[in-house]
């Protein structure tokens, strides 16, 4: 097994359904991540310890999930330089719209990116997570150049589909 070069952390073994979608992307690009749960409110000695062992054993960037009062892209993003990118998780009473607030709502000094709630957003925080290492990895550059025109030739379908139907 390569070592992951990507992170993803969740703040619960409740939030792997939707975290895992992000591990699937990452596979399908052949790039090597590692899933695991740390909570910013409930294990914060263990995070950083991890967050550290990650930087020094290669992981390029952190991709963190997380529900309700969402502290962990956050707490990830204050103990690393490397980017990290937020997965807002619909797991409490508000939806998502909570967790929504408090990734995108990081002060000034420590960016966290703030990603869509839910599937989508674990989707694309794999995607980006790609994307910004493609920049140093012409292959992995043309693999998402290949993905994009694929998405394009499906959207091209459904339209011709539709279409019809008119
Ligand atoms: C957040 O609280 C977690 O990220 C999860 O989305 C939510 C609920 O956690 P559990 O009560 O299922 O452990 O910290």
């Amino acid at each position: 097994m390569s070592k992951p070069v990507v992170s993803i952390v969740m703040g619960s073994d409740s939030d792997l359904e939707t975290m895992k979608e992000s591990a699937a992307i990452l596979a399908k690009f052949a790039v090597p991540c590692e899933l695991r749960v740390f909570s910013a409110h409930r294990s914060p000695n263990l995070l950083a310890r991890y967050v550290r062992a990650a930087e020094r054993g290669g992981v390029m960037v952190f991709i963190a999930g997380a529900g309700a009062a969402a502290a962990l892209p956050g707490s990830v993003a204050a103990l690393t330089t490397r980017p990290v990118l937020g997965v807002p998780l619909p797991s409490s009473h508000l939806q998502g719209l909570d967790a929504l607030l408090a990734i995108a709502q990081m002060p000034a000094g420590t960016p966290a990116a703030a990603l869509a709630i839910g599937v989508a957003g674990a989707k694309n925080a794999a995607l980006l997570a790609i994307q910004i290492l493609a920049l140093s990895n012409r292959p992995l550059a043309g693999k998402l150049s290949a993905f994009k025109a694929a998405q394009e030739r499906e959207i091209g379908k459904k339209d011709a589909r539709v279409r019809r139907l008119g």
